[in-house]
């Protein structure tokens, strides 16, 4: 298609990737540690504080200390974070 923007990966890189679809909104995640970083942008708008309180807690325990957690830049975890350290607006870190 004319215009259409499509992307690969290197080559030595993609058997370190596994594509997979997981329900975030769903305990237990089959997601495995420790990670450096978490991109977790604009989902969790679609949650209810109680199933983002046990995402965030999940992610808080699969990320290496000094791991970062990437959120949209519109996300509100005011209260839902303090086991991270505030970065940046939208940006945490596992201190
Ligand atoms: C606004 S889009 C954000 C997409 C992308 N992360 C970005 O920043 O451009 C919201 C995404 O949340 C995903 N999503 C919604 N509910 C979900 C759930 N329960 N588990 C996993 N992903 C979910 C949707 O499939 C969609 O891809």
């Amino acid at each position: 298609v004319e215009n259409e923007h499509r992307y690969e990966v290197k080559s030595e890189f993609k058997t370190s990737i596994v594509f997979r679809r997981l329900n975030l909104a769903e305990p237990p995640y089959p997601m495995h540690g420790p990670l450096d970083v978490i991109f977790c942008r604009n989902v969790m708008i679609y949650f209810d504080d109680q199933v983002r309180r046990r995402l965030l807690a999940n992610m808080f325990d699969i990320l290496k200390p000094g791991g970062y957690l990437m959120v949209g830049h519109a996300e509100s975890l005011t209260g839902m974070v303090s086991k991270f350290k505030t970065v940046v607006p939208s940006i945490y870190v596992k201190a």
